[in-house]
């Protein structure tokens, strides 16, 4: 028993990290990540910036949970989400330059805060601000906002998720019943609220 307890309270806190989001020693160092960032920036930092083929929106990510961000790097590494460059990116960062980047990028400007914006995706939305909060701006560090995101990249993902390329069990339920219809209004809802800004330069 003497030996057998200890083991077993770690396995538990072992499990309570593995399944906890962000806590204290996760928090990236935003100075580092910056000094890191230049690649990254070559695309998102630049407003507008479009991805080749197919041709889409590069994704908004100041004002982003760092959290979500770092999951997604996560998600390229592991192919559960496909895309080649970022997948070459990402296998060449450690864990500790993904906390550090993902801190930078999501702090390097705020979130725009503003009134709701009405628009005919409004009621479809109610199924997704469960998680994605009022207007697409979530509370959860794990549940990416949704608000001011480019409406070609949500419209995008949106569809991964219902081919199976980008791979996510909560989402993939989510868009199993929604038309090509609803996927671009949904998009063009949350894209018109305040939110989401390109990453900016060197805060830090
Ligand atoms: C050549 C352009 C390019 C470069 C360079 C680039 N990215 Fe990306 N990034 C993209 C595109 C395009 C996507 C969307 C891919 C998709 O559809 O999944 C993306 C997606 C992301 C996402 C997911 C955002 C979301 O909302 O899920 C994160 C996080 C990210 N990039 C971080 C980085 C970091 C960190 C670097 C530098 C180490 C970097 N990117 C370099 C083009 C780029
Ligand atoms: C039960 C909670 C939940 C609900 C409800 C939900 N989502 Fe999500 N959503 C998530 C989670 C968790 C993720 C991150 C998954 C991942 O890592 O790929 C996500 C990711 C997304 C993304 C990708 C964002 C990005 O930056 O790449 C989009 C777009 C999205 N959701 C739209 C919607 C829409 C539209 C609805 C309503 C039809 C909806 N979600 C309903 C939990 C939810």
């Amino acid at each position: 028993m003497r030996t057998i307890l200890p083991a077993l309270l770690l396995t538990a806190s072992a499990l309570l990290t593995g399944a906890m989001p962000a806590t204290a020693q996760d928090t990236g160092d935003a100075a580092r990540g910056s000094k890191l960032s230049d690649t990254c920036m070559g695309c998102h930092g630049i407003a507008g910036y479009r991805n080749a083929y197919p041709s889409y929106s590069v994704p908004e990510l100041a004002g982003q949970h760092p959290e979500y961000l770092y999951i997604a790097l996560q998600g390229y590494k592991a192919q559960t989400r496909k895309h080649p460059t970022m997948y070459a990116q990402a296998t060449t960062l450690s864990d500790q330059d993904m906390r550090d980047l993902t801190a930078f990028l999501a702090g390097s400007a705020p979130l725009k805060t503003g009134p709701a914006v009405d628009g005919p995706g409004k009621e479809k939305a109610v199924a997704c601000v469960a998680c994605h909060g009022e207007g697409g701006r979530s509370q959860m560090p794990n549940w990416p906002v949704l608000a001011g995101q480019k409406a070609d990249y949500i419209e995008h993902a949106l569809h991964q998720y219902k081919n199976g390329e980008r791979k996510d069990p909560i989402m993939g339920a989510q868009v199993a019943a929604l038309s090509d219809q609803d996927i671009r209004t949904l998009a063009s809802y949350f894209a018109a609220q305040p939110g989401l800004q390109t990453a900016a330069y060197k805060k830090n």
